[in-house]
């Protein structure tokens, strides 16, 4: 079963966002399952990795969005991604280095951070760059 299921209420009604959106819980979920399945180190490195480099891309496609239209929360925002990014690489690399495993402690937090993230900080944008017409 998914980790996390796409909930209309995480749309920010900007459909290259929402999209994002949806690959990244896509994404989670596919370290979910494979986690539950046992699968490898070297597959869930290679999810890991793919999950990271999607992350940095979503972040810059919506940085790119909030300084292009002057979002007057951006650097808060940029903050918050920056922090997580880290986050996420600090998972990385205790994994590169054999002192952790993927653990379910680690899935609650991509979980947490995902569904937090996309709820709150980005549902602030939202209806400032749905009035400068994008959407
Ligand atoms: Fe969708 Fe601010 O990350």
């Amino acid at each position: 079963m998914a980790l996390i299921m796409w909930n209309d209420i995480y749309s920010v009604h900007i459909k290259e966002i929402d999209d994002q959106h949806k690959k990244l819980i896509k994404m989670v979920n596919e370290l979910n399952s494979a986690m539950g399945l046992g699968k490898g180190r070297e597959i869930m490195g290679s999810i890991l990795a793919g999950l990271i480099d999607y992350t940095k891309s979503h972040f810059g496609t919506e940085e790119e969005l909030m300084q292009k239209y002057l979002y007057p929360g951006y650097l808060s925002h940029k903050a918050n991604h920056d922090a997580l990014t880290k986050q996420v690489i600090n998972i990385m690399n205790a994994f590169q280095e054999g002192k952790s495993i993927v653990t379910i402690e680690v899935m609650n937090f991509l979980k947490d951070w995902l569904v937090n993230h996309i709820q709150n900080a980005d549902q602030k944008y939202a209806p400032y760059l749905n009035s400068k017409g994008v959407v």
